[in-house]
């Protein structure tokens, strides 16, 4: 069985595969549903710049909503939205894929574009494979 530092390094190195390798992830980081805390989330391993956002109660900002929802959001223009909450003046658009385990919400990738609709279908897709692989993780 993997200890969690094991599933940190993981995720870690997947922030830093992601963010590497694709231009316009300006931003790649987990959230995780905290086992103590009911309906809160603590932010785990990231690549980019530190957000005041390292704990997000469900429902609340893109992630929240995430949370309770169970569905990738793909937001194009963050200023857009009113349940938003900003980590860094430069966001531009936002990608939140959920991680569930055996049908629970267990975490989320979030990753965070300076660039306008940086991310689309595309995107989505190929994240939500790599999601689908780490729920033995949890
Ligand atoms: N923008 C997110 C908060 C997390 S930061 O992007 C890292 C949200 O609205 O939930």
């Amino acid at each position: 069985l993997a200890t969690h530092s094991d599933r940190d390094t993981i995720l870690y190195e997947i922030c830093r595969l992601l963010s590497s390798t694709v231009p316009v992830y300006d931003w790649v980081g987990f959230y995780i549903a905290d086992p103590e805390v009911p309906r809160e989330l603590y932010l785990g391993p990231y690549v980019g710049e530190a957000t005041d956002h390292t704990r997000i109660p469900f429902g609340k900002g893109i992630c929240g909503q995430v949370a309770e929802s169970l569905e990738t959001f793909v937001v194009e223009d963050v200023h857009a939205q009113d349940n938003y909450l900003s980590c860094n003046i430069h966001v531009k658009s936002e990608i939140v894929v959920p991680i569930l385990k055996n049908g629970e919400f267990v975490a989320q990738l979030d990753i965070d574009s300076n660039t306008l609709a940086a991310m689309d279908a595309h995107d989505q897709r190929v994240l939500e494979a790599i999601c689908a692989k780490l729920s033995p993780l949890f």
